[in-house]
């Protein structure tokens, strides 16, 4: 792929995020066999590595790739704008981790003052996504209302609603209410909209881009390929909460909202199939990623004893989507046409590690369950790393 300059040096800063950030998984991994310094605890870790993850491993790449389709006409000006938004989005991404790792959310003391550093850097990251979202106005084509911008303006509107969420949580703490309830739903919504909203949404925009389809040939409207993934990301959040805590109406809406998701995420995938998308390994690795997303998904609505929200059954889903469909696509379109070999040692890896999480999900049979299962579950951790490292080191040579 042949991008700009700069938007390239972008995409490798997000691919040594990807190292970083999953070097702090294999951390935890370790520290949950052998001890850690004092200084280190597994929620900060957990909160290092999720937030690098999102800030720079997942958003920029997306942005760039936009960007991508969005100036076809060499605007050297506009590409100037694009990259200094992403590169202080970057700059905050990298500044908020050692913050997250050594503090988390709690407050730091500077001199008389005791300020949450971690929890203000991430809104000077949100604040970058707003600068995003302004220059992609300032620049978007009117007159192009192609499947792949629709998608990602549905993706980018997802990320600014996703933000009032952390907001939220942000100016209730300064409030006399006291619900963990009301906290902890906010945090699921910012959640919910960012991965099932910005992330999927965005995701299959970049895949339509394979298709090329012009929208007047599409066997249903344009709008029920996205709207439906949209408004469905606003409402699920009630399954993320503990499930004592949610009103019948909430689940109603959640599953509403489940419902459209699902629908909605198997109409464009049985679109990508019929016009011939997922040839070859890779990308029928990612098809078939995608089709155990929504199941999992589907999973939530059958009347069975499971609830989508249990901690070891949302890593799960997490990383499958996240980790799964969303890093194999990004690493197989910046480099579609090198790396084949490394690209394939990367998915097996990544479905090793999928596996691992399957089985420390509690939905794995004991019996099944090998000796020193922890001890491979923290090696399997290492390997998605070494791949995307060799990747890193060849592509900055270039
Ligand atoms: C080699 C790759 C990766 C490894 C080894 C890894 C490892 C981990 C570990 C150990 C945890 C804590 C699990 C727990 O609390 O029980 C975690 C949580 C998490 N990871 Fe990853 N991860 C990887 C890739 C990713 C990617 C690519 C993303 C997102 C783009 C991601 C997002 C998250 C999130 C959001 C959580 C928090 C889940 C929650 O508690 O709600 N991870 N990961």
């Amino acid at each position: 792929m042949s991008l700009p300059k700069s938007l390239n040096r972008i995409w490798k800063l997000s691919l040594l995020s990807f190292i970083i950030a999953a070097m702090t998984g294999f951390l935890y991994r370790y520290g949950m066999l052998y001890p850690l310094p004092d200084w280190l605890n597994f929620a900060n870790i957990r909160h290092a590595h999720s937030h690098l993850m999102f800030f720079n491993w997942v958003s920029p790449p997306l942005m760039v790739l936009m960007i991508d389709r969005l100036i076809q006409n060499e605007n050297v000006h506009a590409i100037r704008s694009f990259s200094n938004c992403l590169y202080v989005m970057l700059f905050l991404g990298f500044l908020s981790f050692p913050f997250f790792l050594l503090y988390g959310y709690h407050s730091v003391s500077i001199g008389s003052a005791s300020l949450p550093l971690a929890a203000i850097i991430s809104g000077f990251v949100m604040i970058t996504w707003y600068w995003f979202g302004w220059l992609w106005m300032k620049y978007r084509n009117e007159d192009d209302s192609s499947i792949p911008l629709t998608f990602y303006e549905g993706a980018l509107l997802a990320l600014m609603v996703s933000s009032l969420g952390a907001w939220g949580v942000s100016i209730f703490q300064f409030t006399p209410i006291d619900s963990p309830l009301i906290s902890s739903a906010m945090t699921h919504f910012f959640l919910a909209v960012f991965t099932e909203g910005w992330a999927v949404l965005a995701v299959l925009g970049l895949i339509w881009t394979k298709v090329e389809t012009d929208p007047n040939s599409l066997p249903v409207k344009k709008e029920w390929l996205w709207i439906p993934i949209l408004v469905g990301s606003m409402l699920i959040f009630p399954y993320s909460l503990t499930e004592s805590l949610v009103t019948t109406p909430m689940l109603i809406s959640a599953m509403a909202g489940m419902l459209l998701i699902i629908l909605s995420t198997a109409l464009n995938v049985w679109l990508f199939f019929k016009n011939g998308l997922f040839k070859g390994f890779i990308w029928q690795t990612i098809l078939i990623l995608l089709c155990l997303k929504v199941l999992m998904q589907a999973l939530a609505l059958l009347p069975i004893d499971i609830w989508p929200g249990e901690h070891g059954l949302r890593v799960l889903y997490l990383h499958l989507l996240l980790l799964g469909v969303i890093s194999i696509l990004l690493t197989d379109l910046f480099y579609p046409l090198k790396y084949f070999n490394l690209k394939v040692i990367f998915i097996i890896s990544v479905i090793l590690v999928l596996i691992s999480l399957l089985m420390i999900s509690g939905y794995w049979p004991p019996s099944l369950t090998p000796p020193g299962l922890y001890f491979w579950i923290m090696i399997i951790a290492l390997l998605p790393v070494i791949p995307l490292t060799l990747i890193y080191f060849k592509s900055i040579k270039e």
